[in-house]
């Protein structure tokens, strides 16, 4: 691809609505409702910052940007399926307002779309590792499932959802402009694994922001109700004995009773806290990462800001 200047937002916007045109109107308006919705946009914007770390084409940086929304908002159709959550982004979920069918095809069609806007480009290679990062997601979403309504999943397992989940799709990110930027496979490694950290640490805050009951655009103390046991509530589980009893008896008898006494045995515990101790330790490895790869201070401070407002977010 031809050198050219970082894309401005308006381009990413763009892109990413002329990536969802169909002449089929039911999946065009439905692709359109979430994208048109917004968000944070988080995965362009660390590709950006990973492709100018990495001294990639800042075009390519864009594509891989623009994909990984395509297939981060195709997972959020399905997520919502699959959780029964009827609001996202504050508007009514995709499958509340044009159904479960559409929703599930919009999903598969906005996958489709993302792999044909990266071999549309010629990126082959960042291709192929994203149908493997693809694979890990459904993978940790199959593994959330079968955990479902133990209390005594291992922290193993635990970390493994979450990274899944979130992690391989930044993962991803990074892995896919180091390919794509030749890097040797110390330098694609090292990538992967920064990328992961910050999806790792982004999943994270967001099941700290399941635990305390609060007004936001998500509902909160639902991860439990749903059978959860996140991470940050495995590591406290580690530490206490009792709230994993809590938490089994909640999920034994799935009343009401059981899981406000359980949720709030949650907030209580050090869950909060000994996550934000694993937040430090990846984001010191982010920082590490970043600057052994030789950014200059202003990037790496660029960087830096990223991640702490990613893991910082309040509702
Ligand atoms: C959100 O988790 C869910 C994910 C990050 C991944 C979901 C993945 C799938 C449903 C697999 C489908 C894959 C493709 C490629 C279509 P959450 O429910 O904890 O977060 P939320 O609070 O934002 O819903
Ligand atoms: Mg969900």
């Amino acid at each position: 691809m031809q050198k050219s200047a970082p894309p401005a937002d308006a381009t990413l916007e763009q892109q990413l609505l002329e990536a969802v045109q169909s002449d089929i109107e039911s999946v065009r308006a439905a692709a359109e409702h979430l994208i048109a919705a917004g968000g944070k946009r988080a995965r362009p914007r660390f590709a950006f910052l990973i492709g100018e770390l990495l001294g990639v084409d800042p075009a390519v940086a864009a594509a891989v940007g623009a994909a990984a929304e395509l297939v981060h908002t195709a997972t959020l159709l399905h997520d919502d399926v699959l959780d029964g959550s009827d609001r996202r982004r504050g508007r009514p979920a995709v499958h509340a307002t044009f159904g479960i069918r559409n929703a599930i095809l919009t999903g598969d069609f906005l996958l489709a779309r993302a792999i044909e806007h990266l071999t549309a480009r010629g990126l082959f290679q960042a291709t192929h590792e994203l149908t493997r990062a693809v694979r890990e997601l459904v993978e940790a979403e199959l593994l959330q499932q079968e955990l479902a309504w133990n209390a005594a999943i291992t922290q193993a397992q635990a970390r493994r959802v979450a990274e899944g989940k979130t992690g391989a799709l930044f993962a991803w990110c990074a892995r896919g402009l180091a390919v794509e930027g030749k890097l040797d496979a110390a330098g694609i490694a090292s990538a992967d694994a920064l990328g992961r950290d910050v999806g790792f640490a982004f999943q994270i805050a967001d099941d700290l922001l399941d635990i305390h009951a609060g007004g936001g655009d998500k509902p909160t103390r639902a991860d439990l109700r749903a059978g959860h046991v996140t991470f940050p509530v495995r590591l406290a589980c580690d530490r206490d004995a009792e709230l994993e009893a809590a938490i089994r008896t909640a999920f034994a008898s799935r009343r009401e009773a059981d899981f406000e006494a359980a949720c709030a045995a949650v907030e209580r515990s050090p869950a909060v806290a000994l996550a934000r101790t694993e937040l430090e330790q990846a984001r010191k490895r982010f920082s590490d990462a970043v600057r052994a790869a030789g950014a200059s201070s202003e990037l790496a401070g660029r960087m830096e800001g990223f991640f702490d407002a990613e893991i910082s977010r309040q509702r």
